[in-house]
């Protein structure tokens, strides 16, 4: 039995994993007004909410903490001050109740829950969320990036405009509600082989946003047509970047599958994207219902529980790594 403690960035997140069964998995997202993640504000939100969370994972898995076996945290890549709210909290209950603990790589986790679910063995890996964009795959217990963003991951790409066209809750999800039913504006696409780059794509919308404010027509009437069809611009020509790098390296690597996690994998647009390339190119699809794919406890327990042989270590024997990137990872 393992309980899952993830904690990088906005989301506290824990979980209960037993032989591969997620018991329990609920979280709390701090959420920042008019503003990027202030990262004090959000580990003051995971401290706060720590006791809670906990409470109602027990209940929910209905276990006591004297049945778990390991307490699995995220050990990196995030926010140095979320982090430490997970790694203390673990710690402060592995000594209370005398357990060892197993620091979680947070692709890893990502990666390893959508591989299960979907029942997909050596994918091609599209991992995409607020600070990551990576195309990656496994060989002989390590991750080689193949491709990976050149300056902003492409969820922060989404979080950056809707902040520019002044939305209060600046997120993917908000925005992409927002792009239903727009037309399609010409924005930059930038591929360099594998490697993607969004931030002239970034700087251009809100270029063409700006521009059509001042057309001098009714102000409302144009900001919201411009808003829509410039965030629907921002959608698909970010997603049809990140189609050509995959199936570049589809062809490349020669997998027989492709699975896409990480926060923005909950997008629909991008999932009916990369499942008609798939289904195209002959190759298996695969992407994890949306409690995983957004930051959560569960997927770090189910990780923890996969490398508990090797990764069981003593509190004092833990720390972490805030630019724990997957490829630095040694699974064997
Ligand atoms: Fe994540």
């Amino acid at each position: 039995m393992i309980l899952g403690i993830e904690s990088t960035a906005h989301t506290l997140g824990m979980g209960i994993v037993h032989k591969g069964k997620v018991l329990s998995n609920i979280g709390d997202t701090y959420k920042p007004r008019n503003e990027g993640i202030i990262p004090r504000k959000a580990a003051d939100h995971h401290a706060e909410k720590f006791a809670e969370l906990l409470k109602a994972n027990l209940e929910k898995a209905g276990v006591r903490m004297e049945d778990v076996d390991a307490i699995a945290y995220s050990e990196g890549p995030g926010l140095g001050a979320c982090l430490k709210v997970g790694l203390v909290g673990a710690k402060y209950l592995a000594l209370k109740y005398g357990k060892k603990m197993i620091g979680v790589n947070h692709p890893f986790a990502h990666i390893k829950i959508a591989e299960g679910i979907s029942g997909i063995s050596n994918p091609l890996i599209l991992y995409v969320s607020g600070g990551n964009t990576q195309l990656l795959m496994e060989k002989g217990g390590k991750f080689r990036v193949l491709g990976e963003t050149l300056d902003m991951g492409i969820g922060n790409l989404f979080d950056a405009f809707g902040r520019e066209i002044g939305m209060e809750y600046a997120h993917g999800a908000g925005l992409a509600k927002l792009a239903e039913g727009g037309k399609y504006v010409p924005l930059p696409y930038v591929v360099k082989g594998m490697n993607l780059s969004f931030s002239g794509l970034l700087t251009q919308a809100g270029k063409v946003w700006r521009a059509g404010r001042s057309m001098g027509r009714p102000a409302n009437e144009v900001r919201t047509h411009g808003k829509r069809d410039v965030a629907y611009s921002l959608f698909e020509t970010s997603f049809a970047m990140l189609c050509e790098v995959t199936e570049r390296a589809l062809f490349l690597t020669r997998r027989k599958g492709v699975i896409v996690c990480g926060g923005v994998a909950q997008n629909r647009r991008l999932q009916g994207m990369l499942r008609s390339m798939c289904k195209e190119d002959g190759v298996e699809f695969g992407v994890a219902p949306d409690e995983f794919n957004r930051d959560n406890g569960a997927m770090i327990a189910y990780a923890g529980e996969l490398i508990m042989k090797k990764g069981m270590r003593k509190p004092e024997e833990c720390g972490v790594d805030q630019d724990y990137r997957v490829d630095k990872l040694r699974l064997h």
